[in-house]
């Protein structure tokens, strides 16, 4: 387990991180979530020792890395900034940073390939590491990150700046990594990119977390509910079948059924329900976001 226990960062003028605790269990997909200078990314390098916080600490399964600093072996890290030297070749620097992880020459090169590919690097494989986009710099800090199986993940932000294409694919190797038992940290200052793939949240807000619990719990406390409009040829008895199962029906047509979800469930949640029970779904639409209604209201400190 990665455990951040009462972390506190304070920069000359300002306190970055006040008093921050959660855990990361193996398995587990933990968004960190806030608005830019909540103290993400000053949280983030606490926890692979790139900031010395003032107060608190960090424990990876039980070792304090600051005492024992080999530990942090089981960390991969992305960075949020484009931290990549802008000279060397994009496969020459996958491949230098994998042999200076103790592999021989040829599973570097092996391993630099892989990683590469993965991301959709390979026909770039030859540019300057500076002569890329910043989504593609992006992905090349995921790839480096990959270069060997970790235990734990740290990602500053890994999909934001990504194109559609790259944010569904990074999202599945994440919850790839979590399926394999790796347990992920990661960052966004945007819930609805983390929403489909998290197992808790941790928002924070001005240094301090103001919320954790799964999204469940988030939209519980939003109190909202979220209102759905499903285009269906079976709409009629899709109706009846939400019916049963608790929803509210505000309209219907022999096309068409607009419910109000019971409290907790979400839009995804509700979608996964119908194409379970075999309902062709041709449409599909929420009018009321509660998860991001309830993460608004906590980050404006309402
Ligand atoms: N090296 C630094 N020196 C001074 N202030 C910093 C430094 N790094 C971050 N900060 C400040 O700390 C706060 C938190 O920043 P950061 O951890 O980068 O937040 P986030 O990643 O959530 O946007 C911000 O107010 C930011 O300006
Ligand atoms: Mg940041």
């Amino acid at each position: 387990m990665l455990v951040v226990e009462g972390l506190e960062k304070r920069y000359r003028y300002v306190r970055a991180v006040r008093g921050v605790s959660f855990t990361v269990g193996e398995g587990e997909i933990v968004g960190l979530v806030g608005p830019n200078g909540a103290g993400k990314t000053t949280t983030l390098k606490s926890i692979v020792g790139l900031v010395v916080p003032d107060k608190g600490r960090i424990l990876v399964d039980d070792v304090d890395p600051q005492r024992d600093p080999g530990i942090r072996r089981i960390l991969g890290y992305v960075p949020e900034a484009p931290e990549a030297p802008r000279w060397p070749r994009v496969c020459d620097f996958l491949e230098k940073l994998a042999y200076l992880e103790g592999m021989s020459k040829n599973e570097a090169r092996r391993r630099a390939r892989a990683s590469a590919e993965e991301l959709g690097l390979t026909e770039y494989c030859n540019y300057k590491v500076g002569a890329l986009s910043k989504g593609l710099r992006k992905r090349l800090l995921i790839a480096q990150s990959l270069l060997r199986e970790r235990k734990y993940y740290v990602m500053d932000e890994p999909i934001s700046g990504l194109d559609p294409e790259w944010v569904a694919e990074v999202r599945a190797k994440i919850v790839a990594l979590a399926r394999e038992g790796s347990g992920v940290l990661v960052s966004s200052h945007i819930l609805r990119e983390l929403e489909e793939i998290v197992t808790r949240v941790v928002i924070i807000r001005r240094g301090e977390v103001v919320f954790q619990g799964s999204l469940k719990e988030l939209s519980e406390y939003a109190g909202g509910k979220t209102i759905v409009t499903i285009r269906s040829p079976n709409a009629t008895s899709l109706a009846r079948f939400l019916a049963e199962r608790g929803y509210t029906i505000l309209a219907t047509s022999p096309s068409m059924v607009k419910v109000e979800a019971p409290e907790g469930e979400t839009p995804s949640s509700i979608l996964s329900v119908v194409e379970e029970a075999g309902f062709k779904v041709e449409g599909f639409e929420y009018s009321k976001y509660s998860l991001e209604d309830a993460y608004l209201r906590l980050v404006r400190g309402g």
